[in-house]
C-alpha cells in the first residue's frame, strides 16, 4: 500500500506561527490584557474564531456574535498586512528538501491546514506547486482535532488512512491525525505532542525512508 503525505502548513512548512501569535496578542493586548506562551501553544491548530473564543474566555471578556466576527476580521486584517510580504526565506528548514524528496520518488503530497490564508502563504513562498491537492479552512466545517481535514485530503489522494503520514506542530493536529488512523510525526517539543510517533525540531530531521516507516500498513 503506498505511503502519502500530509503536510499541516503553519509552524510545520512555514513560519507563521509568529505573525498569529503577533496579531492574537495584539488584539487581546487592544482589550485590556495578554495571555501566555503556554496558552499561545493551545492556539496551535486551531480556527481563527475558536482561537477568538478562546482568548475572549482567558480575559474574561463577553461579545455579541457580531463584536465577534468584528474581533475576528480585525485580528486577520493585521495577520493577512504581515504574511504578505512573507518570502521563500520564511520556509522552515529542512521544508523544501523533503518536498523535493518526496515528489522525487513519487509519492503524493496534501495540504491539511486549518487557516483560510493557505493559498496566499504558499503563494508567497513559492511551495504551491509541491501540492496534489490542498484541503484547508475553506474546505472544513469542523476544527482539529476532529479529524475531517486529514480525511478529505487523504481522499482527494486516493489513498487508505493507514498508508498516510501527517507532520503536525500542534497537538490538536496530533490528536486530529490519530482519530483519522494515520501516522503522525511531531513538530516542535516532545512535552506538546505526546501521541505523536516521533517528534522533531524540524523536517531536516527526517528521511524519505524513516517516513515510509511510519506507513501502518507495514505495522
Ligand atoms: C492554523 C494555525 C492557527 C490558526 C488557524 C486558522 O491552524 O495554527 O493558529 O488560527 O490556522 O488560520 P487563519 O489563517 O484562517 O486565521
Ligand atoms: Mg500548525
Amino acid at each position: 500500500q503506498q505511503t502519502a503525505c500530509i503536510f499541516d502548513l503553519d509552524g510545520v512548512l512555514v513560519d507563521t506561527a509568529v505573525y498569529h501569535y503577533k496579531a492574537w496578542k495584539q488584539l487581546a493586548n487592544s482589550l485590556g490584557f495578554d495571555f501566555t506562551h503556554a496558552q499561545n501553544e493551545q492556539l496551535k491548530g486551531v480556527s481563527r474564531m475558536r482561537s477568538l473564543d478562546m482568548i475572549l474566555e482567558w480575559g474574561g471578556i463577553r461579545k455579541s456574535d457580531a463584536e465577534r466576527e468584528e474581533l475576528a476580521s480585525l485580528k486577520n486584517s493585521w495577520y493577512v498586512a504581515m504574511i504578505s510580504k512573507m518570502t521563500a526565506g520564511e520556509v522552515l528548514p529542512g521544508s523544501l528538501e523533503l518536498l523535493r524528496q518526496l515528489k522525487q520518488q513519487g509519492i503524493k503530497i496534501a495540504l491539511g491546514s486549518a487557516s483560510k490564508n493557505s493559498a496566499l502563504i504558499l503563494e508567497r513562498t513559492g511551495l504551491a506547486h509541491f501540492f496534489d491537492a490542498i484541503v484547508d479552512g475553506n474546505a472544513v466545517t469542523t476544527s482539529k482535532p476532529d479529524p475531517e481535514v486529514f480525511i478529505k485530503a487523504a481522499e482527494l489522494l486516493d489513498t487508505a488512512a493507514a498508508g498516510c503520514v501527517v507532520f503536525e506542530d500542534a497537538f490538536a493536529g496530533v490528536q486530529a491525525a490519530n482519530a483519522a488512523g494515520m501516522g503522525v510525526v511531531g513538530i516542535g517539543d516532545a512535552e506538546n505532542l505526546k501521541g505523536a510517533q516521533i517528534v522533531i525540531k524540524d523536517l531536516s530531521e527526517i528521511t524519505v525512508a524513516e517516513i515510509e516507516a511510519l506507513n501502518r500498513f507495514l505495522k
